[in-house]
């Protein structure tokens, strides 16, 4: 291994995902990265990192190398063997384990399925906006951090009256403490008490069922080789568990990264409100500008040598989306926001790529395109209190937590 270089002269430069810088939003760390250290070695952490665009894509879409069977998160890969066994999830599964669980939850999100949410989701989006005072409030705190967590709940056939708890378990979970890479212990409780909260909805749906997305999973079957495959009670529990973290708070930071970037660049607001038809092409610009899931955590299946530099079987890998999407060498002026910008790949990184690729998508645009079309009616013209602005500190995700803004 060659830890050194990630080092240039008299300037090491240090990318610690569980550091202030990361939260912060580590661009400038990313950049330097990316110049002079695109394959780097953490020792404090042990873990590599890539972080151009040309070689995140790639390792991305390559399951073969880069193994996601050991977790998402680097604590869970780097605790695998003696870690508390929780239910295996379709974002920590290789082939064939993970085809035919995408193939099974695949069912319930159709393009059509999806497409039928829509009058659901505005209503979800607008039930939260209706209450808010345009002359002072906090994009996050009373609006982006609420509506995912509702539309995702709705799906699955949470109880209206249980829906916030899911979402407050929810943050504990993520939550992440400076200088920790371990999942603190109230993240642990939290997460428990949502699985035994989904476990127990499962038996209820199957009881009897409802017209809901947990009542479809238990009725979803394939057929591979002529035998009837099924989701078990614990695979969906797993499922509607990752749910939360994978479709709510991702969102719930698109959009507050969203009314922050469009602060720092007020013409590109501007251009929105005079033409609502860029709003899918904005959503698109601001999944490249600031990715909410920063990095996607793989285990190197083989030993792979990038500028000469071996990383080893077995070793934990980020493949940093969020720098990525800031490459240089792949974007102009990638540090600039420009919903009109042109595009050199028919994908989009921040939804990943290959195997894995965001199962939820097209609602995450949907939801995206709809707040961003309601935000324009209501604070055409808005302030961010800079003095009230507050990072979160998570793992894998990049975004705030306030965002206080007036209508100007
Ligand atoms: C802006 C919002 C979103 C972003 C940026 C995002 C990003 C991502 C990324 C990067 C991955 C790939 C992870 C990996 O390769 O390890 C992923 C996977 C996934 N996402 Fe999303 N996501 C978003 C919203 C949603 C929503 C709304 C849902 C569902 C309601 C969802 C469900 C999933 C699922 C189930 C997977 C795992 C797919 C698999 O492993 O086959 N996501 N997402």
């Amino acid at each position: 291994m060659n830890a050194t270089k990630s080092e240039v002269a008299g300037s090491p430069i240090e990318f610690d995902p569980f550091s202030q810088d990361f939260f912060d939003g580590a661009y400038d760390t990313y950049r330097r990265l990316r110049d002079e250290a695109p394959v780097y070695y953490s020792a404090k952490w042990d873990f590599w990192a890539l972080t151009r665009y040309d070689d995140v894509a790639p390792g991305t879409k390559d399951h073969e190398t880069f193994s996601s069977a050991k977790g998402a998160t680097l604590d869970m890969v780097h605790s695998h063997d003696d870690a508390i066994p929780v239910p295996k999830v379709i974002i920590s599964m290789d082939p064939p384990e993970h085809e035919k669980m995408r193939k099974l939850v695949s069912k319930v999100f159709t393009p059509r399925a999806i497409a039928a949410l829509e009058d659901m989701v505005r209503e979800k989006i607008y039930e939260c906006l209706d209450g808010l005072d345009p002359s002072g409030f906090d994009i996050v705190a009373d609006f982006s951090a609420l509506f995912p967590n509702e539309v995702i709940t709705t799906m699955l056939g949470v109880p209206k009256e249980d829906r916030n708890q899911i979402r407050l378990w929810l943050d504990l979970l993520l939550e992440r403490h400076t200088g920790e890479i371990a999942v603190p212990k109230t993240g642990y409780e939290a997460s428990m008490n949502t699985g035994l909260y989904y476990y127990d909805l499962v038996q209820q749906r199957r009881a009897r069922r409802e017209d809901d997305m947990i009542s479809r999973l238990i009725d979803t079957e394939i057929e591979r080789d002529g035998v009837v495959e099924k989701l078990t009670d614990v695979d969906i529990t797993g499922f509607a568990t990752m749910l939360g973290g994978a479709g709510a708070e991702t969102v719930t930071k698109l959009v507050g990264n969203a009314m922050v970037a469009f602060a720092d660049f007020p013409g590109q607001w501007h251009k929105l409100r005079e033409d609502r038809s860029k709003i899918p092409a904005a959503v698109e610009e601001l999944l490249r500008y600031e990715a909410p899931s920063q990095y996607q955590v793989r285990t190197a299946t083989r030993d792979v040598t990038y500028y000469a530099t071996t990383i080893p079987e077995g070793s934990a890998v980020l493949l940093v989306t969020g720098s990525a999407t800031r490459d240089e060498r792949m974007f102009e002026n990638p540090d600039i926001l420009d919903i009109d910008r042109e595009r050199r790949m028919g994908f989009n990184l921040a939804f990943g790529y290959g195997i894995h690729s965001c199962l939820g998508a097209a609602l995450a645009r949907m939801e995206s395109r709809i707040a961003l079309d309601a935000l324009l009616d209501l604070i055409p013209e808005y302030e961010v209190d800079r003095d009230g602005l507050q990072r979160v500190a998570m793992s894998n995700v990049c975004g705030w937590s306030n965002v206080p803004v007036r209508k100007v």
